[in-house]
């Protein structure tokens, strides 16, 4: 199990076609041709598929490159995002179509579901108008304002998104997992007047007191006007501070039924939303995102990576707090008119075929899950699925992570019964959609276990040495994504600078115009051009698929008064592909001991949340160092995976070499002790 661990164990020349999806089916010739007619023009391919949507005014221009890396997409263009998910679709006579089928996480003693909700495009758009009102007239939300949310996953929550980009404000949605401490960090850097928050949330069947964890954020949060509270599990001892905070149902009880806001005219390139993540410094990015390349984007994808068809149920088990959430939960969907499912809970609650029933009970035709998932029921073994009806579906692809082959097979074998559609799509909360993915929707180029398959039409993506060559086939490299997309970043919030810095200027050649776009991925390409991508280049981990940066820990735990010194690196983990282990030199005055460990642990908890907790903490005297006080986390990390010291000798100072030595020795028994 774990990740993929070397190149020459990928099966780079297995080639499988579903049954299913015969006659669906191109050689991986015909695709790339497919893919360099796409890319002798892409102004013009996407203009072509910019088409197919509403635009309340056309675009002048379809990519604005005057002042690169800033591009700009379909300038000059008008729309709506809310307007495209509810209207339009009603429009195209999907008024009484279900659109959201929510399933909350309680059950009854048979162990069914008590609360399912369906609604209608209709519903939500006579929802999304009352709350749109309710927000301008009665709050004053102003277009270009980011309201930050902090919820479960919940029908309003939903409706408050829709209407919130109606109105022509933006959105932060902070992961319900993050603490009070990363939420406030996240509000403050966003200004927000307006947080959305519930009053609880249920959690493998216990209650989460969301509303408390903001009320500790919002103490640090002077921009914070009015706290809106949505009753999701009935607690009736919420505190609610006077003057700021709000019931969602009292906000909308005066609101009348049959209330129309139009929406706001937007620019193609002003902001749909802020979406945080993690970057190598301890500060989070927040990625912004715009309107008409995203929505473009999202159309595109929808129908080549997931073929969708009116009649499809499609099931996403990503939380809308991360940018899987945000565009094939969300918008994706809705873009398309098509009929999505919102799950409330733990997978496995009240027991490790609830994702099963859920595919079994609604018939979904498309799930889209993580690798980590996919691992953790194989450990549940494969009589949890056997149980369940699966024939329904025909596209099961993952994200987040990459995937191993073992776990790729175990799927496509048990969910897929071998005849779907299976792909490893490849993206980032920065490119804003799939950009490396097989796209059946086009045609289904043979699957391979694990792999990315090709970028989509319209973009261009390749593999390069640290010169900026393109590598062979089998050589790793790293992943640049050469021609810019729509639904691509416009920037960093209120950090330019990084933005360039971070994705453009790695490869990118200005003064030949030359500007390429820098993954932080590793990757390798085989000889039929698939991509592979192997894993981070940075200092970012991938916990469960979820992005935790090394600086954010250690900064975390710096603050802590016991510690002197940290230093954070990621462990293979048969789960989870990785966990953060913590190596930690304590201040003057504290010793180690297994209730300090517990402790920091806990710390890191409460500054960023469970996600980021450290599987093992190892208190040291030294961390290995060069001259120049850099932390040599690649020799830790050869200490944690049980690797050799390696080459020491290209550090810059000789004389540090012995002291290095002695930290690797002092960490690797350490380590080998516990
Ligand atoms: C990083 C981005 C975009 C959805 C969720 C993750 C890794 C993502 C894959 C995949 C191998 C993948 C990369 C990337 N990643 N999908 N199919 N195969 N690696 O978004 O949190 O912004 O993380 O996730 O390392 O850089 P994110």
């Amino acid at each position: 199990m774990g990740s993929i661990s070397s190149i020459s164990s990928l099966p780079f020349d297995e080639y499988i076609i579903p049954p299913s999806w015969r006659d669906r089916a191109i050689p991986i010739d015909d695709y790339k041709r497919i893919c360099e007619e796409s890319l002798r023009n892409i102004e013009e391919f996407w203009a072509k598929v910019a088409e197919q949507l509403k635009w309340f005014k056309k675009w002048d221009r379809v990519l604005d490159s005057s002042n690169p890396p800033f591009f700009k997409w379909f300038v000059g263009g008008e729309l709506n995002m809310s307007y495209l998910c509810l209207d339009w679709q009603i429009e195209q006579g999907r008024k009484n179509k279900v659109a959201l089928i929510w399933e909350g996480e309680p059950v009854d003693e048979r162990g069914e579901p008590i609360e399912v909700r369906k609604l209608t495009y209709y519903d939500l758009w006579r929802e999304t108008n009352r709350i749109a009102y309710a927000l301008r007239e009665k709050l004053g939300v102003k277009k270009g304002e980011i309201i930050t949310f902090y919820c479960p996953m919940i029908p309003e929550l939903a409706t408050l998104l829709l209407a919130t980009v109606r109105i022509g404000a933006a959105h932060s949605i902070v992961f319900s997992g993050f603490s009070a401490q990363a939420l406030a960090e996240r509000i403050k850097d966003a200004e927000s007047r307006i947080v959305v928050t519930a009053d609880g949330m249920y959690r493998r069947g216990r209650i989460l007191r969301l509303k408390e964890i903001v009320d500790e954020a919002v103490k640090q949060c002077p921009t914070v006007e009015k706290v809106i509270v949505i009753r999701r599990v009935g607690l009736t001892d919420v505190h609610m501070e006077p003057g700021r905070d709000i019931w969602y149902s009292d906000l909308l009880s005066d609101v009348p039924r049959n209330v129309y806001v139009e929406p706001e005219r937007m620019r193609s390139e002003d902001t749909l939303f802020v979406l945080y993540t993690s970057g190598t410094t301890g500060k989070p990015k927040g990625i912004v995102h715009d309107i008409g390349g995203y929505a473009v984007g999202l159309y595109a994808t929808m129908k080549w990576v997931f073929d969708v068809r009116d009649d499809d149920i499609i099931f996403n088990s990503a939380d809308i707090g991360w940018i899987t959430g945000h565009s094939y939960n969300l918008y994706g969907p809705l873009i398309v008119g098509s009929t999505f499912i919102w799950y409330e809970g733990a997978p496995d609650y009240p027991a490790p075929d609830r994702w099963w029933s859920i595919i079994e009970r609604y018939g979904v035709t498309i799930f889209y899950t993580s690798p980590t998932a996919v691992r953790m029921f194989m450990r549940y073994g494969e009589d949890w699925v056997r149980k369940h009806d699966l024939s329904t579906l025909r596209i099961v692809h993952t994200v987040g992570e990459p995937i191993n082959p073992e776990a790729w097979r175990w799927y496509f074998r048990n969910l897929c019964r071998e005849n779907c559609a299976a792909s490893s799509t490849w993206w980032m909360t920065e490119t804003g959609i799939i950009l490396i993915s097989h796209v059946p929707g086009i045609g289904l180029t043979p699957l391979k276990p694990g792999t990315n398959a090709m970028p989509i039409p319209g973009v261009e993506a390749d593999v390069l040495d640290e010169d900026g060559n393109s590598c062979p086939p089998g050589v790793k490299g790293y992943l640049v994504i050469k021609t810019p997309w729509p639904g691509m970043l416009l920037t960093i919030l209120k950090d330019p600078e990084r933005y360039v810095k971070t994705y453009w200027s790695k490869f990118s050649k200005p003064d030949q115009g030359l500007w390429i776009f820098y993954t932080s991925d590793y990757a390798v390409k085989d000889k039929d051009g698939y991509i592979w991508v192997l894993g981070r280049a940075d200092e970012v981990l991938k916990v469960a698929g979820h992005r935790i940066g090394t600086a954010e820990l250690e900064s975390a735990l710096i603050q802590h008064p016991a510690v002197a010194e940290a230093a954070v690196v990621g462990k293979p983990d048969p789960v989870k592909g990785e966990v953060p282990v913590a190596f930690v030199v304590l201040r003057e005055g504290y010793s180690p001991s297994p209730e300090l460990e517990k402790e920091l642990k806990e710390w890191v908890r409460k500054m960023i949340g469970p996600l980021a907790e450290p599987a093992e903490v190892y208190f040291v005297t030294k961390l290995p160092k060069t001259r120049s006080g850099k932390i040599m986390r690649r020799l830790i990390k050869a200490v944690i995976v049980g690797a050799p010291l390696g080459d020491i000798t290209t550090l810059e100072d000789a004389s540090a070499v012995e002291e290095v030595k002695k930290a690797y020795e002092e960490l690797r028994r350490l380590v080998e002790r516990k």
